[in-house]
């Protein structure tokens, strides 16, 4: 598959990025399949995205002297085009931008909201009990309000110099003259292809008389094509007061099952300028994005719980990523009773971050065994106003896409972009996918008469797991990244930093990484990949293990060693490519 996709590079030795070199590590785990790694190497800007075709578009603006906010736009709009199964105009983003000018990190919030109409009950049946995932997925109740417009023109607006109606034209080429469907969009078409016919528009598009789109079949989209030269002419307005916003009322509306969404709540629909959430490790200060996402809060929870015991051992040594996947446990534990929209609920993360706190949970991870489960259970945090929630329980399947950049101007990018599941909520307005990101709220509202924090509710974010980052040291970036995943997305991104800060891995060996996770108690391992060895050790342990595909799309961009230039990786495991020069 990477085959048809890689070539327009060359794909260069591994580099190791940090302090030291990674001898004690072996083949396996040290060494990425280089030859099966996009990676560009020392370049003095950079992109890395889902798609080449997305890509070569970003770095085009950067080539032409384009900011990182910029590239971001024309990458966007090209992947809503190119991977629409993973993000695009109707869904919604989280940003980080690192200022060049005033070496500041600002977070943008481009998430969905839950309709004024919505209520905490909109994902159970009349006796309470919650819907089956994809009932609940299909069809217009899932949608929320669309906030990726609104977001590239609010990143433009701020940090955006090139002409803005400029960077949809490649877009709106491909859309116009057609592009090649991918392997892996056309997988994904085939395996949904009985949930995207259940909805007219979504089944002309991708399963057009009744057969799923083929792998390398030339596709047209003139209707996105049209909302693209919208965008570029009018702005994000059409989408939230005008013609779009109409349509996609009507399209919600008239979905089976309907949505809520109405006119109102499109034209109330803000960006929101949130804190960054920033802290130390390994002599790095790693930022990223606070409520309502958990992104930035669970990475930032796993790291500094293993901050608090001694150096990790190499990733051949079970009892590193068994110290890994139970921070990861504690951390989820955490994530699931405290986090939901801050705006809505008190989150007690000032607390959760607390070096003392860490340490106390830290303690629990103490002997060599796996913690029982009686052990993993969300801690008291300080700065915790309401000690009564019941747990969270969303499910959130793998999805998603992730754009890190860094332009010539020492400007950087991380944004973690999406419509939830893979096709959202498979109802299409005008050439795109609108969000199903409402299934993220948990399903339930209550839980043994306690309520949950990231229950639905009239204008309320839901929950996120997703984490883009920037890595800062001395003040200035030195690594950029994030994956999609659902909420594997906080381990893939938290083990990627341990591969790169504590064992020194570069990119191109990071992103390749075999996975191991634990998120709920079972270890989950790669297939087909070393870390199946990995099996036996954990289950000696104690551990439950579940072998079985990990599909991450994680993009890095680390600075290189000498700190005059760039390298960039994208993950072998999906189709994306690291262009720069
Ligand atoms: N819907 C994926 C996420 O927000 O984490």
């Amino acid at each position: 598959m990477r085959g048809l996709w890689a070539g327009l590079l060359a794909l260069l030795a591994t580099p190791l990025w940090g302090q030291q070199a990674t001898d004690a590590v072996a083949p396996e785990w040290g060494q990425a399949p280089v030859a099966d790694v996009a990676q560009v190497q020392a370049a003095q800007y950079m992109v890395v995205a889902a798609h080449p075709l997305a890509a070569q578009a970003g770095a085009d603006v950067l080539a032409q002297g384009g900011t990182a906010a910029d590239a971001m736009v024309a990458v966007q709009a090209v992947l809503g085009l190119v991977e629409p199964q993973s993000s695009g105009l109707g869904g919604g983003a989280f940003l980080l931008w690192f200022d060049a000018a005033s070496g500041q990190i600002t977070t943008l919030d481009g998430r969905e909201t839950a309709p004024l109409a919505a209520t905490p009950r909109l994902f159970q049946h009349p006796d309470g009990t919650p819907m089956g995932f994809f009932d609940a997925v299909v069809g217009g109740r899932s949608v929320g309000v669309p906030g990726t417009p609104a977001l590239l023109t609010e990143a433009h607006r701020r940090w955006g110099q090139a002409d803005w109606a400029g960077l949809f034209q490649p877009a709106i080429a491909l859309a116009e003259d057609g592009f090649s469907v991918s392997p892996r969009l056309a997988a994904a078409v085939a395996r949904d292809a009985a949930r995207l016919a259940s909805q007219p528009g979504t089944a002309r598009y991708f399963v057009p008389d009744g057969q799923p789109l083929a792998a390398g079949a030339r596709l047209k989209n003139p209707d996105y094509a049209a909302s693209l030269r919208l965008l570029a002419r009018e702005g994000a307005a059409p989408f939230y007061t005008g013609t779009i916003a109409r349509d996609i009322v009507a399209a919600v509306q008239g979905a089976s099952p309907a949505g809520l969404l109405a006119p109102l709540d499109l034209a109330i629909y803000r960006v929101k300028d949130r804190s960054p959430l920033c802290l130390p490790y390994r002599g790095h200060e790693i930022c990223g994005m606070g409520p309502p996402s958990s992104g930035a809060l669970a990475v930032g929870q796993i790291l500094g719980t293993l901050a608090q015991g001694p150096a990790l051992p190499p990733p051949t040594d079970v009892q590193a990523w068994r110290r890994m996947g139970d921070a990861s446990r504690l951390a989820f534990a955490d994530r699931g009773r405290y986090v939901a929209d801050s705006d809505f609920v008190p989150v007690p993360a000032q607390g959760m971050l607390e070096p003392a706190y860490l340490q106390a949970r830290a303690g629990l991870m103490v002997g060599p065994q796996a913690l029982a489960p009686e052990q993993v259970q969300p801690g008291q945090p300080r700065f915790q106003h309401s000690l009564n929630w019941a747990d969270d329980q969303a499910l959130e399947l793998p999805s998603t896409t992730h754009i890190s950049i860094v332009d010539g101007y020492g400007n950087a990018l991380s944004m973690t972009s999406t419509i939830e599941n893979g096709f959202g909520s498979r109802v299409m307005v005008r050439g795109y996918l609108l969000n199903n990101e409402l299934t993220d709220f948990s399903f339930r509202s209550h839980q043994d008469g306690r309520a949950i924090a990231n229950a639905v509710a009239p204008g309320k974010r839901p929950r996120s797991s997703m984490a883009p980052t920037i890595v800062l040291r001395q003040g200035v970036p030195v690594l950029i990244l994030g994956s999609p995943g659902g909420s594997r997305i906080i381990p893939f991104v938290a083990n990627t930093l341990v591969a790169m800060l504590d064992w020194g891995m570069g990119p191109a060996q990071a992103v390749a990484m075999p996975h191991m996770l634990n998120r709920f108690g079972t270890f989950e391992l790669e297939q087909g990949t070393a870390a199946e060895a990995m099996a036996a050790p954990l289950q000696a342990l104690g551990y439950e293990v579940k072998i079985g595909p990990l599909n991450s799309g994680l993009h890095v961009i680390s600075r290189t060693p000498d700190g005059t230039g760039w390298l960039g990786a994208a993950d072998p495991r999906r189709e994306g490519q690291a262009m720069g020069r």
